[in-house]
């Protein structure tokens, strides 16, 4: 199997990739990056020296180099993770959104139309190679905001007892903080320019399945968190500030909620779509974690805390980059700051039919999520040092100031 996997410098995409190689050991992956400020070649420097990569620097918008990847390799997947992902980037500036995530995503399935397809059946419909998908990844946030009716939170109740018993096991049990949930019916009401440019890029990739029957899926996850993620998400960026001292920036009240996935638990439900997901469909990719800002925010504070300090001192093996003392590791970090603008106040994925369908279960519980994510930000400082230069500095420092 031939992978081609764009934006695979970028947080999920890399994390998808080292997935891949340990998964199948006879694949071969083709990168395709343009490494704008969020793609780090650092990320995925192992897999550089892998005999089954191959690393193209450039554009998904750029149709010839596209062309000459297909004809250099003989191409099975596609899966689309390139795209500028911050919601706040957005606002800021719409227009490289709108051009990367739907022109390029149009770009990536023109050419692959073109190459995969082997004539037309007898309605005029294309017929394509046996074997070829191509994956579309898309949001939650398509589906736009739900009502945060039940304020407090409340235990999570689901038509699948089986796995509501599973989900119970968990040391925190799931909860909702609201009535509704998206499903793949839900119709998509994107709210921002970052969601709107993904709703068009997925509802165009859906076209292509219906009008050209172009093997195609697309996957709607959650927020993902974990190794690799760029620090101006907000839990990469709030480790990073714990264990630097700095304000935490709250959004409004921080009582939007969203629903939390282990990156890795979503590279597998993107596995799991590939090779069993129905010509076409979509399907929902979730954690079962819906949570608060604000207590995200707390429990990682909580748990820098515990995992970094040893009788009230930073353990020695971190002492020469974490700078936060004990007393000053606490909530009083936290620092209401303006809300963001049309900001969603909640968004609560239902993977009952990834579920069912395909046997997809997020098997990591928050409380383990979160640890393993603090731990490899600990682990590996050099990431996080190249990645907090040049652009990255320069815009968090436009945002928020140098604090
Ligand atoms: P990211 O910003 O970390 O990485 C994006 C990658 O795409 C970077 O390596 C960047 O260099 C590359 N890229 C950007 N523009 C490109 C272009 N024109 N041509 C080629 N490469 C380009 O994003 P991420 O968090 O890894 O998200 C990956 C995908 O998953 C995106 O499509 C995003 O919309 C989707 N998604 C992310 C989340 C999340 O929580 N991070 C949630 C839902 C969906
Ligand atoms: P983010 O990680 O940007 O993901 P998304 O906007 O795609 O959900 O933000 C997650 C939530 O955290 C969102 O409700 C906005 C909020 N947030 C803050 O409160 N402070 C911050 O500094 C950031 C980056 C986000």
């Amino acid at each position: 199997m031939t992978y081609l996997v764009t934006g695979g410098a970028g947080f999920i995409g890399a994390n998808f990739v080292k997935y891949i190689l340990k998964k199948h050991a006879d694949c071969k992956v083709i990168i395709l990056d343009k490494l704008t400020y969020a793609g780090n070649l650092g990320t995925i420097k192992d897999e550089l020296s892998d005999p089954r990569v191959f690393f193209y620097k450039g554009d998904i918008c750029n149709q010839e180099l596209v062309e000459n990847i297909f004809m250099n390799h003989t191409i099975d997947t596609v899966v689309n993770f390139a795209a500028e992902s911050h919601v706040d980037r957005s606002i800021e500036d719409p227009g490289i959104f709108l051009k990367t995530n739907i022109l390029g995503t149009q770009t990536l399935m023109d050419v692959a139309k073109a190459r995969w397809m082997t004539g037309k059946d007898d309605k005029g419909y294309p017929l394509f190679a046996e074997g070829k998908k191509f994956l579309q990844v898309s949001t939650d946030e398509v589906y736009g905001a739900l009502e945060r009716d039940i304020p407090e939170g409340i235990p999570l109740k689901l038509e699948d007892k089986e796995l509501e018993k599973v989900l119970n096991k968990r040391s925190v049990p799931p909860k909702t903080f609201g009535s509704g949930f998206f499903t793949e019916e839900t119709p998509l009401n994107p709210r921002s320019p970052y969601a709107t440019s993904k709703t068009a890029a997925d509802m165009l990739a859906r076209a292509y399945g219906e009008t050209y029957h172009f093997p195609v899926n697309v996957t709607r996850c959650s927020n993902n968190y974990g190794p690799y993620h760029f620090p101006e998400k907000l839990i990469p960026l709030i480790i990073k500030n714990i264990l630097e001292g700095k304000k935490l920036p709250v959004y409004g009240d921080g009582r939007q909620v969203r629903d939390w996935l282990y990156v890795e638990d979503h590279c597998k439900g993107i596995d799991l779509v590939i090779n069993g997901g129905r010509q076409g469909e979509a399907y929902n990719i979730g954690g079962f974690n819906e949570e608060l800002n604000i207590n995200i925010v707390k429990q990682t504070i909580d748990i820098i805390r515990e995992m970094v300090f040893e009788e009230k001192k930073v353990k020695p093996e971190y002492r020469n980059f974490v700078t936060v003392t004990y007393d000053e590791c606490s909530y009083s970090l936290i620092t209401f700051v303006q809300d963001r603008l049309g900001h969603d106040a909640r968004y609560a994925i239902d993977p009952a039919k990834t579920v069912k369908e395909l046997g997809f279960y997020p098997e990591t519980p928050f409380q383990d999520g979160i640890r393993k994510t603090v731990q490899w930000y600990l682990d590996n400082q050099w990431w996080v040092n190249e990645v907090a230069s040049g652009d990255y500095r320069k815009y968090y420092e436009e945002m928020y100031g140098n604090r």
